[in-house]
Formats: structure tokens, sequence, C-alpha cells
């Protein structure tokens, strides 16, 4: 069922089962990379875009979590991004963030809630 508000065209990313917990999932909206985290029964959704280099963080598909999978971590130079904020808490771009998108996850579906 589509989805749908003026305000907020929403776009249904995947089932919350879909992603493992912890776990990471990327995808192409709007021709755009994201990447939603699962941290229990939250979910958090950012551009997957490093602000160290503007490049995205993942090496491997859908695999953007550190050993630990509780800290977000870009492949490349190894900085780490806070889950809940997308803070950078360690590497080059330590004291920047990655660019969180709203999203909220209803009967089981996680929507992303704005254009990335
Ligand atoms: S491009 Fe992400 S840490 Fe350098």
């Amino acid at each position: 069922m589509p989805h749908q508000s003026i305000d907020h065209p929403s776009v249904a990313l995947c089932r919350l089962d879909d992603l493992a917990d912890p776990g990471s999932k990327g995808f192409v909206v709007q021709g755009r990379p994201v990447f939603a985290v699962r941290q229990g029964q939250r979910v958090f959704v950012y551009l997957n875009r490093c602000p160290h280099r503007g490049i995205p963080l993942e090496w491997v598909p859908d695999q953007f979590l550190d050993s630990s999978g509780r800290l977000i971590q870009c492949a490349s130079h190894g900085a780490l991004f806070l889950p809940e904020s997308g803070d950078c808490v360690a590497g080059p771009c330590s004291g920047d963030r990655l660019l969180a998108l709203a999203c909220r996850i209803e009967d089981g579906q996680v929507w992303l809630l704005e254009s990335p």
C-alpha cells in the first residue's frame, strides 16, 4: 500500500527483519546511496558518504559496522561513527558527522521519510 503524505514522501526501504541485529544494509534511493543500521528494535539511516573524503563507507556490500557491531565504520581509513547520531568518534574526521535521514518503523516496515 502506498505510504505517502504531501509533506513527507516516504520510501519503503526494507522490512526490519531484513536487517540482522546488529546489522546494516545499503540502498540506492532516488539515485543516491544510503544505508540503514539496526541496533535492537531501532534503525538509523544515513547518506552513504564519509565526511572525510566524501566517498562511500563500505568496501564489502552491506557491511557498515565494525567487528563489535556497535559502531559504524568507514572501510577506507577506519573512521568510527555512533549509530544513534552519526557523530564521528574516532578517525580522520573526528568531530564531524554523517548526514542522518529521518526514518521510522511501522508494522515491521522501515520507511525513509525524506529524500537523500
Ligand atoms: S574516507 Fe572515510 S575515513 Fe577516510
